[in-house]
């Protein structure tokens, strides 16, 4: 009777904690202070592998409420080579051929018109999932005019911007942001969590975005990733930890004499 009067407080006890946890992270969630884990995505527009991260992971994610816990930068730039000629203009080559540094381009013109991160990022996503090969600049277009005007933003200035010097140096800043982060960069996409370089995070990030940033938020975790398969990268230390726990809460269990019976 008492161990079980006495299991009830506990659980109370415990629920009431959990809630107050919540409450805790509501709050600094709306206050801005929760500790945002940073994202930055290298690829490039034509790219049907970039394409299906930023269509099928990225999107998704960041219209939920995991979102508020996102710091994200794109960089639409990908394996691009970059010459200057005699006069010091740049020419760009690109994986997918000439329509994708077009491509490129207009995404590179776009975050300078768009103020707000989330439209942005919808703006890219609505490009990605529009463009494809065979692409051609007419195509190009065609996305740039369908995106921009969800994104509150009048085309033209897309495609003035991408016709112009204004838009070939914003591409070269994206250039140099790649160059900076890996020369030259392996895949596309490679998404980078905290400026890192690291192949295995990029991979499970492109098999489960939200998986990937739940791993990255200190606990107490968010309703949202209640949902969603943490990848435990660490492995070693939570099975060893296991091992552990198992030895210290059996091994008292087995009466001695049992053990030395033969
Ligand atoms: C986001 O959070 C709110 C309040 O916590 C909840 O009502 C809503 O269902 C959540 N949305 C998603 C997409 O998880
Ligand atoms: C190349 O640079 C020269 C001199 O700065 C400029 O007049 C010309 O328009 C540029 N050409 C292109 C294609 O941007
Ligand atoms: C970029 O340059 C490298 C080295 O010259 C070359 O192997 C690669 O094919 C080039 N890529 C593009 C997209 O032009
Ligand atoms: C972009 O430049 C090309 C050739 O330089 C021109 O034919 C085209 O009209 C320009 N487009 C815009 C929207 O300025
Ligand atoms: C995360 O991004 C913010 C703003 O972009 C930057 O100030 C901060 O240094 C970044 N943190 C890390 C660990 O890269």
């Amino acid at each position: 009777m008492k161990v079980y009067y006495l299991l009830g407080i506990l659980m109370v006890a415990a629920v009431g904690r959990a809630a107050a946890q919540n409450e805790e992270i509501e709050d600094s969630v709306e206050n801005r202070q929760v500790k945002k884990v940073n994202v930055t995505v290298y690829y490039e527009s034509l790219c049907p592998f970039a394409r299906d991260f930023i269509v099928n992971q990225l999107r998704p994610t960041l219209r939920g409420n995991l979102s508020r816990y996102i710091n994200l930068e794109l960089i639409p730039y990908g394996k691009t080579n970059r010459t200057s000629d005699y006069n010091g203009n740049a020419t760009f080559s690109c994986q997918h051929g000439p329509e994708e540094c077009y491509g490129n381009l207009i995404q590179a013109c776009a975050r300078d018109f768009i103020d707000s991160d989330a439209l942005y990022a919808e703006f890219v996503a609505c490009y990605m999932d529009a463009v494809h090969p065979p692409a051609s600049r007419r195509l190009m277009d065609e996305a740039a005019e369908a995106c921009a005007t969800p994104a509150g933003l009048a085309a033209s200035r897309l495609r003035t911007c991408a016709n112009n010097t204004f838009g070939v140096e914003r591409l070269i800043h994206y250039g140099r942001l790649t160059d900076a982060f890996a020369t030259p960069l392996r895949r596309v996409p490679t998404v980078a969590f905290e400026g890192v370089d690291d192949e295995a995070a990029s991979e499970a990030a492109r098999a489960s975005f939200a998986g990937e940033v739940c791993s990255r938020i200190e606990p107490p975790r968010p309703a949202e990733c209640e949902d969603v398969k943490i990848v435990q990268r660490n492995g070693g230390v939570t099975v060893r930890t296991a091992v552990w726990s198992f030895l210290w809460l059996v091994l008292p269990l087995i009466r001695a004499d049992r053990l030395f019976m033969w």
